[in-house]
């Protein structure tokens, strides 16, 4: 069920020392692949990376969070195409790959693998590192691995519906 997923899923930062069979990998990537975008430009790549030496290298890129280099890969959205900018104002990348990455970390849950979304990180270091052009963009970075601990579904500290559902105009 969709719900137990997205209610299994969180920020997983302990990680055991087991791989990601590529099949599985695959099939995470696909729930990628298939994510919509304005416009369906789908102006992405995704960099999975799993070589001991570049995931280490990324620990610094992202300010020492030292979890980045124990998960069993970590996936770099990049954008493109920076420069489509929505009717509404709002970069249209920022958005299509902030859903990309999310199908992500939901295929990864249902599998029982555990995800981390990494913003905290030097966009120039994630560049040069991973060889990315400087047209593009490195929206997120995001760890997979299979937890220490099994995911479970569990109460999240979120707020009520009431602080966030306004009817009809904002409230
Ligand atoms: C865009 C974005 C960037 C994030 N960056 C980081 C990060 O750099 N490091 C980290 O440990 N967690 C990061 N997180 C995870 C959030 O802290 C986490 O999603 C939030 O506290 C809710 O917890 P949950 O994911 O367990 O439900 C990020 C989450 C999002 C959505």
């Amino acid at each position: 069920m969709f719900m137990d997923v997205v209610r299994k899923r969180k920020s997983v930062r302990e990680y055991a020392d087991t791989p990601i069979p590529d099949d599985v990998l695959r099939e995470i990537l696909e729930a990628a692949r298939l994510a919509p975008s304005a416009k369906n430009l789908q102006e992405w790549k995704f960099i999975v990376v799993r070589d001991e030496r570049t995931k280490r290298a990324l620990i610094e890129v992202a300010k020492g969070q030292r979890f980045v280099g124990e998960a069993a890969a970590v996936i770099a959205g990049v954008a493109t195409y920076t420069s489509y900018t929505m009717t509404n104002g709002i970069p249209a990348c920022h958005v299509d790959l902030a859903i990309a990455m999310e199908h992500i970390a939901l295929a990864a849950a249902e599998k029982g693998i555990g995800t981390c979304w990494i913003g905290a990180f030097y966009q120039d270091k994630a560049r040069k590192l991973l060889g990315v052009p400087d047209d593009c963009l490195v929206v997120a970075l995001m760890t997979l691995g299979y937890p220490k601990a099994p995911l479970v579904a569990e109460e999240k500290r979120r707020k009520s519906m009431e602080e966030i559902l306004c009817r009809e105009c904002y409230c």
